[in-house]
């Protein structure tokens, strides 16, 4: 699969994402067993790894969130981290369309103090955020749009209605190994996470970059943006 230079280089991400871990990574008990448990249950293994959790809550913590929004729960991975982030009168808000997937996610928020904190809405994301957007819900300081690729251009657009000035948007996977640069693919996440990024080029209401991500995970990459 790997070219030889790729897997040497992805050696050397995965060494020194676990170097970080063992320095900084701060993943409570109640965090990791959620990726046991998803691993138990056969969940694929695309959650963001645990120094992307910790860089999640750090990005969460530094717009002081109070009303946090996800879009793409799996299993609660994320959810958790971002929900430890929050003081006890913050929520995390987060939409699962798997049954499945929303069903051991629950499980897991049951079984932890931090779990009071979220609220998982199971249903089609493009729907819920629609009719969030219709409720005129009060404003989230952050989003984490990490669902399925080819909305995503509408899931920004919709998380920039249910945002205010200074709320913080990130998006998970819109590098895709670098194949973001191949003009000629026919993979719908790539082309999903394309028009993301193109359409960021000449968006005036955020200050947006892209941040490149190595370690434990495939060579991928994050929006992070500040609204205006
Ligand atoms: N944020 C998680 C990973 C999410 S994986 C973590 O890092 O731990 C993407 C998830 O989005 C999957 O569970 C998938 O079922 C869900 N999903 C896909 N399409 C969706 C949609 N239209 N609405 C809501 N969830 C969706
Ligand atoms: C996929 C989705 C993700 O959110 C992720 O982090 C990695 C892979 C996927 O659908 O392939
Ligand atoms: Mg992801």
């Amino acid at each position: 699969m790997f070219e030889p230079q790729k897997r040497m280089e992805q050696t050397i991400f995965t060494q020194v994402d676990h170097y970080i871990e063992s320095l900084t990574c701060k993943e409570s008990a109640e965090i990791s067993a959620i990726r046991k448990s998803a691993f138990r249950a056969g969940i694929p293994d695309i959650s963001i790894s645990p120094n992307q959790g910790q860089f999640l809550q750090i990005l969460a913590r530094s717009v002081q969130s109070k009303r946090i929004l996800e879009v793409g729960t799996l299993v609660g991975y994320s959810t958790m981290w971002l929900a430890q982030s929050l003081h006890d009168d913050g929520k995390v808000v987060s939409i699962e369309s798997d049954p499945t997937h929303a069903e051991l996610a629950r499980e897991h928020f049951s079984q932890s103090d931090v779990g009071k904190k979220i609220e998982l809405i199971q249903g089609r994301a493009l729907e819920i955020l629609q009719g969030m957007v219709d409720d005129r819900v009060t404003p989230f300081d952050f989003v984490f749009i990490d669902a399925d690729k080819p909305p995503y251009l509408e899931y920004f657009n919709l998380a920039l209605q249910l945002t205010r000035e200074g709320s913080m948007i990130v998006c998970d996977n819109v590098i895709r190994n670098g194949e973001i640069l191949n003009e000629n693919s026919t993979d719908e996440k790539v082309i999903g996470v394309k028009r993301l990024n193109a359409w960021l080029k000449g968006c005036d209401k955020v200050n947006a970059t892209i941040l490149q991500n190595v370690g434990v995970k495939e060579y991928d990459g994050m929006v992070i943006a500040i609204v205006l």
